[in-house]
């Protein structure tokens, strides 16, 4: 019997964002047809595997529970764009890496490509979501091709950023803290948006979907990025003052964090963010501004970038002060490659700027993660130096001088580091940037410990 579903929804683009994300619809609305498409037959395939190409807690139940319903996954993307009322695009923008605004701006091209797909493909209305993150502005270049048909068919375009977190992606999609949607102001604009709040009123209270124009919509999704990237910025620029003053972050955060207008979460000092938004993100915003004529604005997010990098550095050149200034041939062991816990994604993980900075102290690299080495291997690919990947962490630090600790991993918390202890070579030292493990209770057992923005225990005088 063909079942008759309300509405086809289409998402272009089956990454991180718009993998998951149809999932969750399609799980809360048994009513749509939910489709995500991509030109990438592999990772197509393995959306209609048992292993998905995204590792997200409880995506993998939720998949098996509506895949070959009402959720499918297709390369055919001219057939969904076709047969869809809505669609959802969710292809990459990364970061441009050629000719104006390299370096900073967002490359748009798979996203100006997949416009003139939509248009190619169209013969009825269609409500086109912006899933991606995109500067300002971008509807209006979406219209513009959308248009050059000479509106034979109608298209409304909507903002509706994506806030999930990885690691988290489930959680958040089911019960997210709000939902975003932006519109233009016409009649048709307003219509279409409450067409997109009727699907996420399934399961959102109404409260929580926010309703905006489309201007506002587009640029509240960097600056909620820019504003998360800023604290840990702003937290990490004081775990170096820290170092240097006895001081402690975790008290110095527990304090500031009781105050009700700061807020305690998203403080914890670390090795500075990794992920494919942040950055990319604050860049983004810095190179309109500067577009704008906004030179101080720029200057003031750029900066949110450079403590980062900042970060990322003193890490490295801490290893090597208090290693005796040396780490040629030295066996240094990775815990976590990984840019945060509960994913196996890597990029612009600050793990991939330490280990090139190790490697280019001529030092020994083991690397361990529980679902990144993959990855690891893709991302040092080249880089030429002596680096293994074990994924047994005991068997990893056995021999080393040094642990660093990159990922916040639960396990590591966990694990018996007398054993770790006794493998390693001495003075065995740990560099924890994560503030994870019991830096006393390790210090008791024999080792240097180096945590992030607190004072040193060694046992040298
Ligand atoms: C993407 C954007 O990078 C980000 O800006 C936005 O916030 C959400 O969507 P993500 O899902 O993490 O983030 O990207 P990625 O995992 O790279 O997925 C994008 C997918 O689009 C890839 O599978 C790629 O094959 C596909 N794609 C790309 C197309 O289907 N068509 C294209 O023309 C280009
Ligand atoms: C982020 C935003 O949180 C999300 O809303 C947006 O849609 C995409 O970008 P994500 O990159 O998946 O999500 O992870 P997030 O949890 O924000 O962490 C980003 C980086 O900051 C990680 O490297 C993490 O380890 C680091 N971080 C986070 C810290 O160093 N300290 C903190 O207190 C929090």
């Amino acid at each position: 019997m063909k079942t008759e579903f309300k509405k086809n929804i289409l998402c272009i683009g089956a990454g991180y964002v718009g993998g998951p994300t149809m999932a969750m619809i399609a799980y809360k609305c048994p009513q749509y047809k939910v489709t995500t498409v991509d030109i990438n037959p592999v990772r197509i395939a393995e959306w209609n595997s048992d292993i998905l190409p995204v590792y997200e807690p409880g995506l993998d139940e939720i998949v098996k529970d509506v895949r070959g319903k009402n959720l499918f996954f297709s390369t055919d993307i001219e057939k969904g764009i076709k047969e869809s009322d809505i669609i959802f695009v969710s292809v990459n923008t990364p970061t441009k890496t050629f000719g104006v605004g390299a370096g900073m701006a967002a490359d748009l091209q798979y996203w100006e490509k997949t416009a003139r797909k939509i248009l190619e493909c169209s013969e009825t209305p269609k409500i086109i979501v912006e899933k991606s993150t995109l500067p300002v502005k971008t509807a209006l270049a979406m219209e513009r091709i959308l248009t050059l048909n000479n509106n034979k068919v109608h298209f409304d375009v909507l903002s509706n950023p994506e806030f999930l977190a990885e690691g988290t992606a489930v959680k958040d999609l089911e019960n997210p803290d709000r939902v975003l949607v932006g519109s233009r102001q016409t009649e048709s604009g307003l219509a279409a948006r409450e067409e997109l709040v009727e699907i996420y009123a399934n399961w959102v209270p109404e409260e929580r979907i926010v309703k905006s124009d489309i201007w506002s919509s587009e640029l509240s999704k960097l600056v909620a990025n820019a504003f998360l990237a800023q604290r840990i910025s702003s937290i990490n620029s004081i775990s170096a003052l820290c170092e240097k003053t006895d001081a402690d972050i975790a008290n110095v955060t527990r304090a500031i964090g009781f105050d009700s207008r700061i807020g305690s979460k998203f403080l914890n000092a670390s090795i500075g963010f990794g992920g494919s938004c942040f950055k990319k993100d604050i860049l983004n915003l810095v190179y309109l501004c500067r577009h704008y004529g906004l030179n101080e604005v720029a200057d003031y997010w750029e900066s949110v970038v450079k403590i980062n990098d900042y970060q990322k550095g003193r890490f490295v050149f801490n290893m090597l002060t208090a290693m005796f200034n040396t780490l040629a041939e030295k066996k240094i062991c990775l815990f976590g490659f990984a840019f945060k816990a509960d994913t196996g994604d890597t990029r612009e993980s600050p793990a991939i700027f330490i280990a090139k900075r190790l490697i280019e102290e001529k030092a020994r690299l083991t690397i361990t993660d529980p679902k990144a080495l993959k990855n690891a291997k893709r991302d040092l690919h080249g880089v030429d130096g002596k680096v293994s990947y074990i994924e047994d962490p005991y068997e990893a630090a056995a021999g080393s001088h040094a642990i660093a600790i990159i990922t916040e991993w639960n396990i590591y918390k966990e694990l018996d580091f007398e054993k770790i202890y006794r493998s390693m070579i001495k003075p065995a030292f740990i560099f924890d940037g994560r503030n994870v493990i019991n830096h006393k209770r390790l210090f008791e057992i024999g080792f240097n410990v180096f945590p992030t923005g607190k004072p040193a225990l060694t046992h040298f005088e």
